[in-house]
């Protein structure tokens, strides 16, 4: 039940440092990461890793894709639906991981079965123990975020990221036998990251921010790097269940197109990933050029950025590949608060199903 929330989407935000404590319990030992069902060696053989994956999961493989390709492992993130219909070719080293937190997800498991038809190896990351997909794949890694009502997918999300990146340690450990460096200062993070979402829900100003900047001339999310796939994530989640158009663009590509449609009436949302701080600022001053209101969403210690924005929703400081997480959990907060400002059917949007069981 809803313990008291007002919607299962708000109480499975409040959840999130739980999930993610589960996902990481007893994956950490000695400093480094210990997956029961992947012993040192069993990617010995892998050379370069696809994801397939629908929605907020895709949004997570994209993150987990940029964690591998820094980690010297070849890595893309394929939309499960294309796929399916376009397959790229796969080789003897191919690792390919379906996301998906229902495990029950057509387009998903079509793509998977698309793969290993051609011969690849398959991985699902998922939450649910005895899906479809977990029981198809050649091995499955279980996220542990516990039962996700809401259609919108917010704790899960937080989840694959961390799973994917405990996954991809052990890939980088086993296919190019280094240590990812600053390896353990990211473990150390890691082990904070439960308490530093809860940090951002008892302190966020996302309820203020969503009910001021509704974007009734619709919304950009704006990001590089691994604060990419989250400004897609927040654009996805805000449109979700908002009904209010919201797109996400990596922030450099603002000025081959999109700027055409910024206006006063287009609050951007730019989300920092902690690591690229001057082409944030300048991606910021060309919005605000076109008097379009900024709400950065970034560590309090970007002091120029936070003094640049109109507003500020900030996050506490955390190793750059994690900063987009908290990032994210600021910006499922703003979507229910606009969305609960509106009256909307947050947790059943209209013509959303939970699990998408048709291609
Ligand atoms: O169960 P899956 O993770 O495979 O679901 C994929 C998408 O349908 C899902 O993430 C969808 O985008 C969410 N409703 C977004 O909040």
């Amino acid at each position: 039940e809803k313990a008291g929330y007002d919607h299962f989407m708000l109480k499975e935000i409040q959840e999130q440092p739980m999930a993610l404590r589960q996902t990481l319990e007893g994956r950490i030992k000695d400093g480094k990461v210990a997956l029961k069902d992947f012993p040192p060696g069993t990617f010995t053989d892998v050379t370069n890793v696809q994801f397939v994956a629908c929605g907020t999961s895709y949004h997570a493989a994209m993150y987990g894709e940029q964690l591998l390709s820094q980690w010297g492992i070849p890595s893309t993130s394929y939309l499960a639906s294309e796929y399916a219909v376009y397959p790229p070719p796969v080789d003897d080293g191919t690792l390919v991981i379906s996301v998906t937190q229902s495990g029950e997800t057509a387009d998903t498991l079509e793509a998977m079965r698309v793969a290993q038809g051609n011969g690849a190896r398959t991985l699902t990351v998922t939450n649910v123990v005895g899906s479809s997909a977990a029981r198809e794949s050649d091995d499955a890694l279980f996220i542990r975020a516990g039962p996700e009502i809401g259609v919108a997918a917010t704790k899960t999300f937080s989840s694959q990221v961390v799973a994917l990146l405990l996954l991809g340690l052990r890939l980088a450990d086993d296919v190019t036998g280094s240590k990812p460096s600053r390896q353990s200062e990211l473990l150390d993070a890691l082990a904070d990251l439960p308490q530093q979402v809860q940090a951002v829900l008892d302190t966020s100003r996302a309820e203020h921010v969503g009910t001021q900047y509704l974007g009734d001339g619709g919304s950009f999310f704006i990001g590089r790097g691994n604060a990419y796939p989250v400004a897609l994530e927040g654009a996805l989640k805000f449109k979700e269940i908002t009904y209010k158009h919201a797109e996400g663009f990596a922030a450099g590509e603002l000025k081959h197109g999109p700027l055409a449609l910024v206006t006063s009436e287009t609050p951007v949302f730019a989300i920092s990933s902690g690591r690229d701080a001057d082409k944030l600022r300048s991606s910021i001053s060309e919005v605000q050029t076109r008097g379009a209101p900024v709400v950065a969403v970034t560590p309090r210690s970007m002091t120029d950025i936070v003094s640049t924005a109109d507003e500020t929703i900030t996050v506490p400081g955390t190793h750059p590949d994690l900063v987009p997480v908290l990032a994210n959990v600021q910006l499922q907060l703003v979507a229910y608060h606009a969305a609960a400002h509106l009256e909307r059917s947050i947790d059943k949007p209209r013509n959303l199903a939970k699990s998408v069981t048709v291609e």
